[in-house]
């Protein structure tokens, strides 16, 4: 006899989270009593053995999947493949730690059956509370956040941060393709891509603390975070990956200044093999930030880090071609000179980042 099929699958994104996967289990075994459900645990290859956890558990418990990642590293990511893996016809994403409170998945549920889109589980909202959730420092960082996804891209509900919300399938698969893998928001990156009129109701519960581990978020999610902004902001047509690579770019002229003043004024070098030291500096340090910043999901280690530094180098200097060509065209047609120099550094930055994105990282 086969089981019912799942009209709820929970899935639960999970780095490094290998002591929680039981109790979560158990924990929504308990919440779901009556509905038919199931559980994707989305593993990017955490080093603690999380999915030989889940997948054993699955060996007992038809109700319980793991999708194991490899090579790849994002929540928002995990987020979207494993709703996707899914066949129900609801999907909700919690977090792996128990800080999601389990027990409003049904009243989650009912709100989507008596017609919303979308019900967000809030920590802001009256009768939410971050509790011993979130430290002073977080609630802050939260509350910034959220004032910033109001002003700049519009969105209403209270908790446009929250990791905790359940979602029509079919309606979210209509998004998919344009969400980003990259950070935390996916909930807010979801909204600012919805349609207008989007039914969404949004319940308060109370944020626990982590039951074991700790928090992967850090001052990348942050950036992230702000280049989804960005992003969205300029109605999606430059994507969070180049608005971060820019950044690094423009850290790359800071860096690019102050060796040139160091090796020139500093150590008495001539101009050019000074130049030469600066420009060199300011691509390594370039290539390292991208590495760790914009390519996060794409690191590049041991030798292939150095195959990946020699890559950038040559399509940088090759950027710089494209930069010259462009900006005498322009300076000779127009003559301004500042115009000039800033299309010539637009177009250096989009050759780069559109080569080195396939043949450094290789996506
Ligand atoms: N697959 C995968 N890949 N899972 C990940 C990754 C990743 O790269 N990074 C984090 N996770 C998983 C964690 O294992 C956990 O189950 C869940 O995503 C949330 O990560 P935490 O590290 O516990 O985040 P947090 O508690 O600090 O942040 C919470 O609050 C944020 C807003 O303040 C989460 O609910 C976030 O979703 C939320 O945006
Ligand atoms: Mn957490």
């Amino acid at each position: 006899m086969t089981a019912a099929p799942a009209r709820l699958s929970v899935v639960v994104p999970t780095y490094n989270e290998a002591p929680n996967v039981e109790p979560l289990v158990q924990a929504l075994d308990r919440a779901l009593q009556g509905i038919a459900w199931e559980v994707i645990f989305v593993d990017d290859d955490s080093p603690d053995g999380t999915a030989a956890v889940a997948r054993e558990l699955g060996a007992r418990d038809e109700r319980v999947r793991c999708l194991h990642r490899v090579g790849r590293r994002g929540l928002a990511g995990a987020c979207i493949e494993g709703i996707l893996a899914s066949n129900a016809p609801v999907a909700a994403v919690m977090d792996g730690d128990l800080q999601h409170d389990e027990t409003l998945l049904p009243a989650m549920l009912a709100a989507i059956d008596a017609g919303a889109d979308l019900a967000v589980g809030t920590r802001l909202g009256e009768g939410g509370s971050t509790g011993d959730g979130l430290s002073q420092t977080r609630s802050a960082g939260t509350a910034l956040a959220t004032g910033i996804a109001r002003v700049f891209l519009g969105v209403r509900i209270s908790d446009p941060m929250s990791g905790f919300f359940m979602v029509r399938r079919p309606l979210f698969e209509e998004v998919a393709p344009k969400l980003s893998v990259e950070g935390f928001k996916i909930l807010l990156d979801f909204l600012s891509h919805s349609r207008r009129g989007l039914k969404v109701v949004e319940l308060p519960f109370r944020f626990r603390g982590r039951h074991a581990g700790q928090s992967k978020l850090d001052s990348l999610v942050v950036l992230q975070f702000l280049a989804l902004v960005a992003s969205r902001m300029s109605g999606g047509v430059l994507p969070p990956r180049f608005l971060m690579f820019s950044a690094v770019g423009l850290s790359g002229v800071g860096v690019h200044v102050l060796t040139l003043l160091l090796a020139h004024d500093l150590l008495g070098l001539d101009f050019v093999p000074a130049q030469l030291a600066a420009t060199l500096t300011a691509m390594t340090t370039n290539f390292h930030l991208n590495n760790v910043f914009t390519y996060q999901d794409a690191r590049l280690r041991g030798w292939r880090l150095w195959r990946g530094l020699l890559s950038f180098y040559l399509v940088c200097s090759l950027g710089t071609a494209a930069n010259l060509s462009v900006s005498s065209f322009i300076y000779d047609a127009s003559l301004s000179t500042v115009g000039a120099g800033l299309a010539g550094a637009a177009m250096s930055a989009v050759f780069n980042y559109a080569v080195t994105k396939v043949v450094t990282w290789r996506l």
